[in-house]
């Protein structure tokens, strides 16, 4: 297909789902033009700088700039006028209640429907709850007949860190639309991405987003309530986790036992579903429970941790990893910070490192704890490394020097289940896992 007979595309959000999507498009050869209400972003973005960390995202919007494919302006209804198919890709962020608020994206739909000149196709790709759809179709038609658009949702499966993996070489589409002129347009736009398309209407599609979360989220906790198990019949729940994800019909992803998930995606998907349900008259407490899992692992952790030094008062803890996982500097609600939280209370001195968040935190924690410089540097003199997001360089740590520059009792409580707890204790640690004592 040749680049003059794709549609064009207008991005509407340059948070991380949109300017990942916006970027790979264009890497596919779209022209895509991104609009956000946040102008100080959009500068930066014509300035050549990235507002998010994602790796490999600098580079492809870089080209797709360079290659005049990839735009950034301020005017909406421009960039609507211009366009084939618009991306909603704004917050939804969670109220107090923990249901979705949807102001973005309903001021968003009414400065859509000002600049609907011929026929549009609207998607929506934030994650939104159940008749979102129905929502933004009532508020088009409000300024323009219904022939001239059409709403469809296409939810996004992106992982924070591997967003553009995903995106590229997704397990699936999910194609929710409510005519054959938006499937087939939505088709066109992802002719060049193989993989199974999924089309059903749009109610159906939105769905689909917060119960492949909410599962995800319930394989996580369930491994880590066997975890607590096994921690107390002695097995070992790395191999339980193998022996159980070889099953084709579990599958061994996201059954790593830990401290359980973080992020602005899980925690939010599981309320905002549990209040769609409440909605459908289903009180889902299943998904409270996973939260409740979630939450208390932290507790645990630091209840298994807690006997090894005696107390946490005047000891010096290294905490390693802040982001709620590697491959990000989102510290959205990360493990990390409760579990600091907790050790200040009970009197202990904490020094952190992250690979790339630790400015995000020095912004929340302030001068609460001591920011070390590297690895090595943290844990010195420290009696506790504690390791709560697995990046790959405190897998790789040098473990006689740690042990050289540690003190007493030696300990390493390992969040992640990342060392070998035979190598450790056999080197004179004193190790702490999650469901492997
Ligand atoms: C998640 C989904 O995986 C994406 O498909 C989805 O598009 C995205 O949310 C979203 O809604 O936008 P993300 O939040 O980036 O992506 O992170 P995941 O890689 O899914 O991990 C979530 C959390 O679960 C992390 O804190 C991770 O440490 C934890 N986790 C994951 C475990 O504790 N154990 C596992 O075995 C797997």
């Amino acid at each position: 297909m040749s680049p003059a007979s794709l549609p064009s595309i207008s991005v509407v959000g340059v948070g991380h789902v949109g300017l990942v999507t916006a970027a790979c498009f264009a890497s596919l050869g779209f022209t895509v033009t991104c609009v956000d209400s946040n102008h100080d972003k959009i500068d930066l973005l014509n300035k050549g700088g990235i507002p998010i960390y994602e790796p490999g995202l600098p580079e492809l919007v870089r080209k797709g700039i360079q290659r005049k494919r990839l735009v950034f302006v301020k005017d909406i209804v421009r960039s609507i006028k211009t366009s084939d198919v618009i991306f909603i890709c704004v917050g939804t962020p969670p109220k107090p209640s923990g249901e979705a608020d949807l102001e973005a994206v309903q001021k968003v739909a009414s400065q859509i429907a000002q600049g609907i000149n011929s026929y549009k196709l609207i998607v929506e790709k934030s994650t939104v709850p159940v008749y979102t759809g129905e929502l933004i179709k009532s508020i088009v038609s409000g300024y323009v007949n219904e022939d001239l658009f059409d709403v469809a949702s296409n939810p996004e499966f992106l992982r924070e860190g591997k967003a553009i993996y995903d995106f590229i070489h997704p397990d699936r589409i999910v194609i929710g639309v409510e005519s054959e002129r938006a499937e087939q347009l939505l088709k066109k736009v992802y002719a060049r991405i193989k993989a199974p398309i999924v089309v059903t209407n749009v109610k159906t599609a939105e769905i689909i987003k917060h119960v492949s979360n909410s599962f995800l989220a319930l394989k996580v906790s369930f491994i880590n309530a066997v975890a607590r198990v096994s921690d107390g019949l002695g097995t070992d729940i790395q191999k339980i986790s193998e022996g159980v994800g070889l099953d084709t019909r579990i599958g061994r992803a996201f059954l790593n036992a830990g401290i359980g998930f973080g992020g602005s995606c899980f925690p939010k998907d599981l309320d905002a579903f549990y209040h769609i349900a409440r909605m459908a008259h289903y009180d889902f407490a299943l998904l409270n429970e996973v939260k409740t899992i979630n939450i208390t692992q932290r507790d645990y952790f630091l209840s298994k941790i807690r006997p090894v030094l005696g107390t946490f008062q005047d000891k010096k803890i290294a905490l390693l990893g802040l982001s709620f996982k590697p491959g990000t500097d989102d510290i959205r609600d990360a493990p990390s910070l409760v579990i600091i939280d907790r050790l200040l209370a009970e009197g202990a001195k904490v020094k952190v490192y992250d690979p790339v968040s630790m400015e995000k935190v020095k912004i929340v924690l302030g001068k609460d704890v001591e920011y070390g410089s590297d690895p090595y540097d943290t844990i010195r003199n420290t009696e506790c490394l504690c390791l709560v997001t697995e990046w790959e360089m405190f897998k790789r740590l040098n473990l006689s020097k740690v042990k050289k520059s540690m003190r007493k009792p030696y300990c390493i409580a390992d969040g992640r289940n990342v060392f070998d707890p035979d190598e450790v204790t056999g080197m004179g640690f004193k190790y702490v896992g999650i469901g492997r004592s």
